[in-house]
Protein backbone atom coordinates (compact mmCIF):
# COMPACT_ATOMS: atom_id res chain seq x y z
CA UNK A 1 0.00 0.00 0.00
CA UNK A 2 1.33 3.41 -0.76
CA UNK A 3 1.90 6.26 1.80
CA UNK A 4 -0.23 8.38 -0.15
CA UNK A 5 -2.86 6.68 -0.49
CA UNK A 6 -2.48 4.93 3.47
CA UNK A 7 -1.70 8.25 4.94
CA UNK A 8 -2.90 10.89 2.39
CA UNK A 9 -2.00 13.54 5.61
CA UNK A 10 1.40 12.35 6.33
CA UNK A 11 4.42 14.88 5.61
CA UNK A 12 5.36 11.63 2.74
CA UNK A 13 1.60 12.54 1.26
CA UNK A 14 2.57 16.12 1.22
CA UNK A 15 5.95 15.83 -0.34
CA UNK A 16 4.22 14.36 -3.37
CA UNK A 17 1.70 16.53 -3.38
CA UNK A 18 4.27 19.07 -3.77
CA UNK A 19 5.71 16.65 -6.21
CA UNK A 20 2.67 16.73 -8.61
CA UNK A 21 2.97 20.34 -8.66
CA UNK A 22 5.86 20.31 -9.48
CA UNK A 23 5.91 18.01 -12.32
CA UNK A 24 2.94 20.23 -13.38
CA UNK A 25 5.11 23.00 -13.71
CA UNK A 26 8.02 21.51 -14.56
CA UNK A 27 7.81 22.00 -18.52
CA UNK A 28 5.56 25.23 -19.61
CA UNK A 29 6.71 24.49 -23.45
CA UNK A 30 6.52 20.67 -23.29
CA UNK A 31 3.43 19.47 -20.43
CA UNK A 32 4.53 15.97 -18.97
CA UNK A 33 2.56 13.57 -20.23
CA UNK A 34 4.58 10.33 -20.08
CA UNK A 35 7.14 10.26 -17.32
CA UNK A 36 10.04 7.82 -16.49
CA UNK A 37 11.12 6.90 -13.23
CA UNK A 38 14.18 5.49 -12.92
CA UNK A 39 17.29 5.66 -11.01
CA UNK A 40 21.15 4.83 -10.95
CA UNK A 41 21.88 1.18 -9.11
CA UNK A 42 19.17 -1.55 -8.17
CA UNK A 43 16.74 -0.62 -4.74
CA UNK A 44 16.92 2.95 -4.18
CA UNK A 45 12.93 3.50 -4.43
CA UNK A 46 11.94 3.48 -8.06
CA UNK A 47 8.75 1.63 -7.90
CA UNK A 48 7.88 2.77 -5.10
CA UNK A 49 8.14 6.66 -6.00
CA UNK A 50 6.57 5.75 -9.30
CA UNK A 51 3.65 4.55 -7.62
CA UNK A 52 3.04 6.88 -5.26
CA UNK A 53 3.19 9.75 -7.80
CA UNK A 54 0.30 7.80 -9.79
CA UNK A 55 -1.59 7.56 -7.07
CA UNK A 56 -1.07 11.61 -6.48
CA UNK A 57 -1.70 12.28 -9.91
CA UNK A 58 -4.71 10.39 -10.24
CA UNK A 59 -6.07 11.34 -6.41
CA UNK A 60 -6.14 15.21 -8.17
CA UNK A 61 -8.79 13.99 -11.09
CA UNK A 62 -6.49 13.37 -13.68
CA UNK A 63 -6.61 9.70 -15.91
CA UNK A 64 -3.15 8.13 -14.87
CA UNK A 65 -1.76 4.81 -16.61
CA UNK A 66 1.06 3.19 -14.63
CA UNK A 67 2.96 0.96 -17.04
CA UNK A 68 5.73 -1.58 -15.26
CA UNK A 69 8.51 -1.04 -17.76
CA UNK A 70 10.98 -3.45 -15.56
CA UNK A 71 10.89 -6.58 -17.89
CA UNK A 72 13.55 -7.96 -16.10
CA UNK A 73 12.28 -7.48 -12.24
CA UNK A 74 8.76 -7.00 -12.78
CA UNK A 75 7.07 -5.50 -9.38
CA UNK A 76 4.60 -3.16 -9.47
CA UNK A 77 1.73 -5.44 -9.74
CA UNK A 78 3.47 -6.74 -5.91
CA UNK A 79 2.74 -2.98 -4.91
CA UNK A 80 -1.15 -2.67 -6.30
CA UNK A 81 -2.01 -6.26 -4.94
CA UNK A 82 -2.14 -7.88 -8.21
CA UNK A 83 -1.26 -10.74 -10.57
CA UNK A 84 0.83 -9.81 -13.40
CA UNK A 85 -0.46 -12.23 -16.06
CA UNK A 86 -0.54 -10.39 -19.70
CA UNK A 87 0.79 -7.28 -19.79
CA UNK A 88 3.50 -5.24 -21.80
CA UNK A 89 4.98 -7.58 -23.47
CA UNK A 90 2.18 -9.92 -24.73
CA UNK A 91 0.92 -6.61 -26.40
CA UNK A 92 4.46 -5.71 -28.19
CA UNK A 93 5.22 -9.02 -29.27
CA UNK A 94 0.69 -9.56 -30.68
CA UNK A 95 -0.38 -12.22 -28.45
CA UNK A 96 -2.34 -9.78 -26.65
CA UNK A 97 -4.73 -7.16 -27.22
CA UNK A 98 -4.43 -3.70 -25.21
CA UNK A 99 -7.77 -3.17 -23.78
CA UNK A 100 -7.27 -6.46 -22.06
CA UNK A 101 -3.83 -5.85 -20.32
CA UNK A 102 -5.23 -2.45 -19.07
CA UNK A 103 -6.26 -3.14 -15.35
CA UNK A 104 -8.32 -0.60 -13.43
CA UNK A 105 -6.57 -0.39 -10.09
CA UNK A 106 -8.13 2.84 -8.55
CA UNK A 107 -11.15 5.71 -9.30
CA UNK A 108 -8.95 7.21 -12.51
CA UNK A 109 -5.62 4.87 -11.56
CA UNK A 110 -4.80 2.34 -14.52
CA UNK A 111 -2.01 0.12 -14.60
CA UNK A 112 -0.39 -2.29 -17.25
CA UNK A 113 1.95 -4.78 -15.89
CA UNK A 114 4.94 -6.33 -17.34
CA UNK A 115 3.95 -9.27 -18.45
CA UNK A 116 5.70 -12.32 -19.69
CA UNK A 117 9.09 -11.70 -19.07
CA UNK A 118 11.29 -11.72 -22.37
CA UNK A 119 14.74 -12.95 -23.35
CA UNK A 120 15.27 -9.22 -24.61
CA UNK A 121 13.74 -6.73 -22.75
CA UNK A 122 16.25 -3.50 -24.30
CA UNK A 123 14.84 -4.86 -28.04
CA UNK A 124 11.32 -4.56 -27.11
CA UNK A 125 11.16 -1.31 -24.84
CA UNK A 126 13.48 0.24 -27.86
CA UNK A 127 11.08 -0.89 -30.60
CA UNK A 128 8.85 1.15 -33.15
CA UNK A 129 5.78 -0.66 -31.48
CA UNK A 130 6.69 0.54 -27.76
CA UNK A 131 6.88 4.30 -29.13
CA UNK A 132 3.23 3.31 -30.82
CA UNK A 133 1.96 2.26 -28.12
CA UNK A 134 2.83 5.23 -25.76
CA UNK A 135 1.70 7.76 -27.99
CA UNK A 136 -2.04 5.58 -28.66
CA UNK A 137 -2.17 5.48 -24.70
CA UNK A 138 -1.25 9.14 -24.43
CA UNK A 139 -4.48 9.98 -26.40
CA UNK A 140 -6.88 8.36 -23.47
CA UNK A 141 -4.81 9.08 -19.98
CA UNK A 142 -3.77 12.43 -18.44
CA UNK A 143 -0.91 10.89 -17.35
CA UNK A 144 1.41 7.81 -18.58
CA UNK A 145 4.28 7.06 -15.59
CA UNK A 146 6.59 4.29 -16.40
CA UNK A 147 8.39 2.26 -13.63
CA UNK A 148 11.88 1.52 -15.14
CA UNK A 149 15.01 -0.75 -14.44
CA UNK A 150 17.75 1.25 -13.19
CA UNK A 151 19.97 3.32 -15.74
CA UNK A 152 24.23 2.45 -14.73
CA UNK A 153 23.65 -1.85 -15.34
CA UNK A 154 21.32 -1.72 -18.02
CA UNK A 155 20.21 0.50 -21.36
CA UNK A 156 16.19 0.05 -20.85
CA UNK A 157 15.32 2.85 -19.07
CA UNK A 158 17.49 5.32 -21.97
CA UNK A 159 15.53 3.90 -24.39
CA UNK A 160 12.44 4.92 -22.67
CA UNK A 161 13.59 7.99 -21.24
CA UNK A 162 14.00 9.20 -25.01
CA UNK A 163 10.82 8.40 -25.87
CA UNK A 164 9.00 10.21 -22.56
CA UNK A 165 8.09 14.47 -21.84
CA UNK A 166 10.08 13.83 -18.49
CA UNK A 167 12.08 11.61 -16.62
CA UNK A 168 12.92 12.05 -12.63
CA UNK A 169 15.49 10.24 -11.26
CA UNK A 170 15.10 8.64 -7.61
CA UNK A 171 18.23 9.17 -5.38
CA UNK A 172 18.35 6.81 -1.93
CA UNK A 173 19.25 9.04 0.89
CA UNK A 174 22.36 8.33 1.89
CA UNK A 175 22.91 4.99 -0.43
CA UNK A 176 23.46 6.94 -3.61
CA UNK A 177 27.14 8.14 -4.56
CA UNK A 178 26.72 11.87 -6.11
CA UNK A 179 29.12 10.36 -8.67
CA UNK A 180 26.44 7.92 -10.07
CA UNK A 181 24.15 10.64 -9.91
CA UNK A 182 26.09 12.78 -12.02
CA UNK A 183 26.71 9.17 -14.82
CA UNK A 184 23.18 8.54 -14.64
CA UNK A 185 22.04 12.36 -14.92
CA UNK A 186 25.10 12.14 -18.23
CA UNK A 187 23.45 9.03 -19.77
CA UNK A 188 20.09 10.51 -19.92
CA UNK A 189 20.97 13.60 -21.77
CA UNK A 190 23.15 11.87 -23.81
CA UNK A 191 20.21 10.52 -25.10
CA UNK A 192 18.17 13.68 -24.91
CA UNK A 193 16.08 12.91 -22.35
CA UNK A 194 14.56 15.52 -20.77
CA UNK A 195 15.61 15.31 -16.87
CA UNK A 196 12.88 17.29 -14.93
CA UNK A 197 14.35 16.41 -11.49
CA UNK A 198 15.81 14.31 -8.74
CA UNK A 199 13.68 12.62 -6.01
CA UNK A 200 15.87 12.19 -2.98
CA UNK A 201 13.85 9.37 -1.52
CA UNK A 202 14.07 7.51 2.60
CA UNK A 203 15.47 10.70 3.94
CA UNK A 204 15.25 11.18 7.58
CA UNK A 205 12.77 13.08 9.33
CA UNK A 206 14.58 14.91 11.91
CA UNK A 207 17.00 16.33 9.61
CA UNK A 208 14.36 17.00 6.99
CA UNK A 209 11.45 18.41 8.62
CA UNK A 210 12.20 22.23 7.81
CA UNK A 211 12.93 21.19 4.22
CA UNK A 212 10.57 18.46 3.28
CA UNK A 213 9.06 18.83 -0.05
CA UNK A 214 10.75 21.16 -3.15
CA UNK A 215 14.22 22.17 -2.10
CA UNK A 216 15.83 24.09 -4.28
CA UNK A 217 17.69 24.36 -8.08
CA UNK A 218 19.77 21.34 -9.19
CA UNK A 219 23.40 22.75 -10.87
CA UNK A 220 22.54 24.56 -13.73
CA UNK A 221 19.79 23.06 -15.36
CA UNK A 222 16.36 23.52 -14.59
CA UNK A 223 15.40 20.20 -12.23
CA UNK A 224 14.51 20.25 -9.25
CA UNK A 225 15.03 18.37 -6.18
CA UNK A 226 12.09 16.59 -4.48
CA UNK A 227 12.27 14.55 -0.61
CA UNK A 228 10.03 11.63 0.24
CA UNK A 229 10.39 10.45 3.50
CA UNK A 230 8.78 7.40 3.60
CA UNK A 231 7.17 5.30 1.05
N1 LIG B 1 10.89 5.86 1.41
C1 LIG B 1 10.92 4.57 1.76
N2 LIG B 1 10.77 4.20 3.05
C2 LIG B 1 10.82 2.91 3.41
N3 LIG B 1 10.98 1.87 2.56
C3 LIG B 1 11.13 2.18 1.26
C4 LIG B 1 11.10 3.53 0.78
N4 LIG B 1 11.25 3.52 -0.56
C5 LIG B 1 11.38 2.21 -0.92
N5 LIG B 1 11.31 1.41 0.16
C6 LIG B 1 11.43 -0.06 0.18
O1 LIG B 1 12.69 -0.38 -0.39
C7 LIG B 1 12.60 -1.52 -1.21
C8 LIG B 1 13.05 -1.17 -2.62
O2 LIG B 1 12.11 -0.24 -3.13
P1 LIG B 1 11.63 -0.29 -4.63
O3 LIG B 1 11.24 -1.66 -5.03
O4 LIG B 1 10.64 0.80 -4.81
O5 LIG B 1 13.02 0.07 -5.32
P2 LIG B 1 13.42 -0.05 -6.84
O6 LIG B 1 14.41 1.04 -7.10
O7 LIG B 1 12.21 -0.07 -7.69
O8 LIG B 1 14.13 -1.46 -6.84
P3 LIG B 1 14.57 -2.31 -8.15
O9 LIG B 1 15.78 -1.63 -8.71
O10 LIG B 1 14.88 -3.65 -7.58
O11 LIG B 1 13.42 -2.28 -9.10
C9 LIG B 1 11.17 -2.01 -1.16
O12 LIG B 1 11.05 -3.00 -0.19
C10 LIG B 1 10.40 -0.77 -0.72
O13 LIG B 1 9.23 -1.12 -0.02
MG1 LIG C 1 11.59 -1.43 -9.14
Amino acid sequence: MFITKKMPKSLSAEAYRSLRTSIKFSSVDRPIKTLVVTSSIMGEGKSTVAGNIANILSQDGARVLMIDCDLRKPSVHYNFFITNGEGLTDVLVGNSDLKSVIKKVDDSLFLITAGTVPPNPSEILGSHGMKDLLEELAVNFDYIILDTPPVLPVTDALLLAAKADGTLIVVKSRVTKEKMVKETYDKLIDVRANVIGTVLNGCDKSIDNKYYGYYGDFKKHKEKKFKIKRK
